[in-house]
């Protein structure tokens, strides 16, 4: 059952914000969103703008989605900001660019953050990061660490298949270290325990943007059982109400995790 649709609305929402939220379920919102911000380029390229001028727009999109998802009591949001493959595979002028405006976006953010009460992580090998943007980062952190609201996680030189070469490099050295290999026991849980969301839960909801219907090594482990939305707009565009409009889509379906549907009448029956 859906509670009623006169539920309160979250103060900091908008006029479109809150005509979508009023619609919503607030006991069955996403407890993890995870969004790939995607379409940057394509942004700038129809302005006749070069691709950079996409990715400073995008931080006023971060910034709106971000703020939005805090009002209305989204637990958990990770944005998936830059891949491994994008330092490999972007000119190395681009790839300053992303570094610098990282440094800047979190600079000027931090009060934002405090204020919402947001608690800023990252995930992704942030050892090969540059040593001042590392830096930049840990004080971030620090920074917001006292905050108790919505964890806000970055996903920085990150790749998922990375991360669970990690998880397993880990499990393997803990087990070398307390008792050799015969103490080593694998198994679904303990994975989860060595990734790097290992204190967040899975995410129910994964939004892309800009049309691209792919995963592109984000977190391939967690998703497994999320809800994906894939919306046209392009990532310098993105704002708080279309992230409403993604959980709308959310609510909508029907979440199986493998087994019937109800109306089948055996919803504990495996479905393969
Ligand atoms: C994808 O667009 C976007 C990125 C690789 C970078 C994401 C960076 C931002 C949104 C701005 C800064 C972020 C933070 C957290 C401060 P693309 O360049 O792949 O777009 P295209 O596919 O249209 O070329």
């Amino acid at each position: 059952m859906t509670s009623t649709l006169h539920h309160k609305v979250p103060s900091g929402l908008d006029q479109k914000e809150a005509e979508i939220y009023r619609r919503l379920d607030p006991a069955r919102l996403p407890k993890h969103i995870a969004i790939i911000m995607d379409g940057n380029g394509r942004w700038a390229k129809r302005r006749h703008m070069p691709r950079v001028a996409g990715h400073r727009a995008g931080v006023a999109a971060v910034r709106s989605t971000v703020e939005t998802a805090a009002r209305i009591h989204i637990p958990a949001l990770t944005l998936y900001a830059f891949s491994e493959e994008n330092w490999k595979k972007r000119p190395a002028s681009e790839v300053d660019f992303l570094m610098r405006l990282l440094s800047r976006y979190l600079k000027a953010e931090v009060p934002t953050l405090n204020k919402n009460n947001i608690r800023l992580e990252y995930i992704g090998r942030q050892h090969e990061l540059p040593g001042d943007v590392q830096e930049r980062m840990g004080w971030a952190r620090e920074a917001t660490g006292q905050n108790s609201g919505m964890v806000l996680t970055l996903a920085l030189n990150y790749s998922a298949r990375s991360e669970l070469v990690d998880a397993f490099r880990s499990m393997l050295e803990a087990a070398a270290q307390n008792g050799g290999l015969g103490h080593l026991h694998i198994d679904e849980e303990a994975v989860s325990r060595n990734l790097y969301t290992r204190n967040l839960p899975d995410p129910d909801l994964v939004v892309r943007t800009s049309g691209e219907m792919r995963l592109s090594n984000f977190l391939l482990w967690q998703l497994a059982y999320a809800e994906i939305y894939v919306t046209p707009t392009l990532w310098p565009d993105f704002r708080g109400v279309h992230l409403l409009e993604g959980i709308a889509e959310y609510q909508k379906r029907e979440r199986r995790y493998g087994g019937l549907n109800h109306a089948d009448g055996h919803p504990a029956a495996a479905k393969v």
